[in-house]
């Protein structure tokens, strides 16, 4: 993880400033990227994005498919191609679906390519740049997209800040630099959707917490990969949690108390060492030990 690019304090004169430099770069762009976050597809969304691509074509990238549960990432596919937005499955790991995204820029395109070679502009490049909150994988997805190519293909001039492009086919023209846009700020469950995917940093909320709270939602969600990844007994763990004796939270304890026991997160003097467990079992879920996991689903 790049430390600049994730530290980056987002404060209203900053917010505005990034604003108004990307409107600007829009100027030269034919269709915007935009990178999400397959788990939490609607979290890792800047609250504007709808604003920036008025008037312009736009293919969304849902990325990191290999952590996200596919039977949801297709339902998310669906519901951005029922507005009439092309939605790719994006694993950059491998690099699964970076191609289906240049044929999807090339379709969009096509339109206004076509009114350019009627007019005489044969072979004018498509051009693109990448939009996203930080960490959905910009920089990853722009490696795997250019073949890691560095290579100019000159500034253009009446340009005030110089652009840098980089050719990605014959057809398209790549902006270099992504669009770093800010995530939402509108509610505690889009900021524990971030916080459970590192999308925003561990230190802004508890790791305790965070880590409680992401269980609480595996165990509602995803029972079999709790209890298969802990080596935990099924029905012993839907007992405690069906324990009407005590409040809900106190079940949910119980069990974090188990799986800790289990992975040896315990303090001398047997009290059960928190700060491990709870990142123990945010690492499992971030790299995927856990399986293939979507917290905001699409009914
Ligand atoms: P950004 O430019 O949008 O800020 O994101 P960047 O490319 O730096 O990627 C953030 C992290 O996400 C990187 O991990 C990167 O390897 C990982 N990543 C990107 N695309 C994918 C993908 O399709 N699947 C998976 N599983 N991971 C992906 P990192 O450098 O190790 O950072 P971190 O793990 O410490 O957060």
């Amino acid at each position: 993880m790049n430390e600049n690019k994730t530290n980056i304090n987002w404060y209203p004169g900053h917010m505005a400033k990034t604003k108004r430099q990307i409107l600007e770069d829009l100027k030269l762009i034919d269709v915007i990227v935009e990178v999400l976050d397959a788990r939490i597809p609607i979290s890792s969304q800047n609250p504007d994005i709808k604003e920036y691509c008025k008037n312009k074509k736009r293919v969304v990238v849902l990325n990191k498919s290999d952590l996200a549960d596919e039977n949801e990432t297709n339902k998310w596919i669906k519901y951005f191609k029922e507005q009439e937005i092309p939605a790719i499955s994006v694993d950059c790991n491998s690099g699964k679906g970076v191609n289906e995204v240049i044929r999807a820029v090339k379709e969009v395109s096509k339109e206004n390519q076509e009114k350019f070679s009627n007019k005489g502009r044969v072979g004018k490049s498509i051009r693109i740049m990448i939009l996203g909150i930080p960490n959905v994988g910009k920089s990853t997805f722009i490696n795997k997209i250019t073949k890691r190519k560095t290579a100019q293909v000159g500034n253009k001039p009446g340009v005030t800040r110089q652009k840098q492009w980089v050719k990605v086919d014959n057809e398209i023209e790549l902006m270099d630099t992504p669009g770093i846009l800010w995530p939402k700020f509108e509610s505690q469950e889009v900021g524990m959707n971030l916080a459970f995917t590192g999308t925003i940093k561990d230190d802004i909320l508890e790791k305790t917490e965070i880590a409680f709270e992401l269980l609480k939602f595996l165990l509602n969600n995803y029972l079999d990969n709790i209890v298969e990844r802990y080596k935990l007994e099924k029905q012993e763990i839907q007992d405690v949690l069906q324990n009407k004796d005590v409040d809900e939270n106190d079940n949910y304890l119980e069990v974090l108390n188990i799986i800790a026991t289990k992975r040896g997160a315990i303090l001398s003097g047997g009290r059960i060492d928190y700060e491990k467990i709870s990142g123990i079992l945010l690492d499992e879920f971030r790299s995927g030990k856990l399986g293939r996991i979507t917290i905001e689903k699409k009914e």
